[in-house]
């Protein structure tokens, strides 16, 4: 296995990090299925609330709405926060989750971050990073992939176009160790804003929203509809002014945005 500048370690992510709920425990797996996975097999034990988990390299790594998530051996920082009696809705999560990533990538001097609805961030209009969440009951999983040292040769072909890479945008090497610090204390500062005062984060959520006020495509139900976004619900998901007339709302659940 390749030897790495920046090697995921429990004691290198532990070190100066400031956080008090997320991270009591931090585990890295060098190969695992799904880090969403075994988040999930700690959730048995409720001492494991607050249990993250990050991998190098995942190879039954998942996105949203069944996609596959694939990421090189130590390219990406793949990781999964276990939340036991989440007291965020399900549909807030995935949001308060993106807003933590996008302010965690301009936090290393990352210019233009944007939130795409429902889960993924883009810089330059490119894929940097996806949430998935899962909620099992009042459990939750927030997994999160951010690419990070990929170069545009290491993306598959039907990515080289669309997707980004933390060392691409800041021109310079990311080290993961400390981008892992930023992220979790991001998703816990979030967190901690949602649960008080969750109108913070829509308006964050639509600051940083790539989407509002843009013409924009979707495929919901094998039909597309075309209209201009002017808003974004947490539970009736995205809000189109129809170009045909009317206004609708997409579910995050059967809604997918057309290039
Ligand atoms: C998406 O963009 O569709 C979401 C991608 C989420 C990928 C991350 S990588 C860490 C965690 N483990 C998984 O299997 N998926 C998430």
């Amino acid at each position: 296995m390749e030897i790495l500048k920046d090697a995921l370690g429990p004691d290198e992510i532990l070190d100066g990090l400031c956080a008090s709920k997320i991270s009591r425990k931090i585990v890295v797996f060098k190969s695992t299925s799904s880090t969403n996975d075994i988040a999930w097999q700690y959730s048995l034990n409720k001492e494991n609330d607050g249990i993250v988990v990050f991998a190098e390299e995942q190879n039954a790594g998942r996105g949203r709405r069944g996609n596959k998530w694939y990421a090189g051996f130590g390219k990406s920082l793949l990781f999964s926060a276990l939340i036991l009696d989440c007291k965020i809705s399900r549909e807030m999560l995935p949001l308060v989750s993106a807003v933590a990533v996008a302010e965690s990538i301009s936090d290393f001097g990352g210019k233009g971050v944007q939130v795409k609805w429902p889960n993924d961030v883009m810089v330059d209009g490119k894929k940097i990073a996806g949430v998935l969440v899962e909620f099992r009951g009042d459990d939750a999983v927030i997994g999160i992939g951010v690419n990070c040292h990929q170069q545009k040769a290491d993306f598959p072909d039907e990515l080289k176009e669309s997707a980004t890479s933390v060392d691409m945008v800041l021109g310079g090497f990311c080290d993961r160790r400390d981008f892992a610090r930023k992220a979790i204390e991001n998703l816990e500062k979030w967190l901690d804003i949602s649960a008080k005062d969750r109108q913070k984060v829509l308006d964050k959520w639509q600051m940083l929203s790539s989407l509002l006020g843009k013409m924009v495509g979707v495929e919901y139900n094998n039909q597309h509809f075309y209209g201009n976004c002017i808003g974004v619900d947490p539970q009736k998901g995205l809000i189109l002014q129809l170009e045909r007339g009317g206004v609708r709302m997409f579910d995050a659940a059967h809604t997918s945005i057309l290039k």
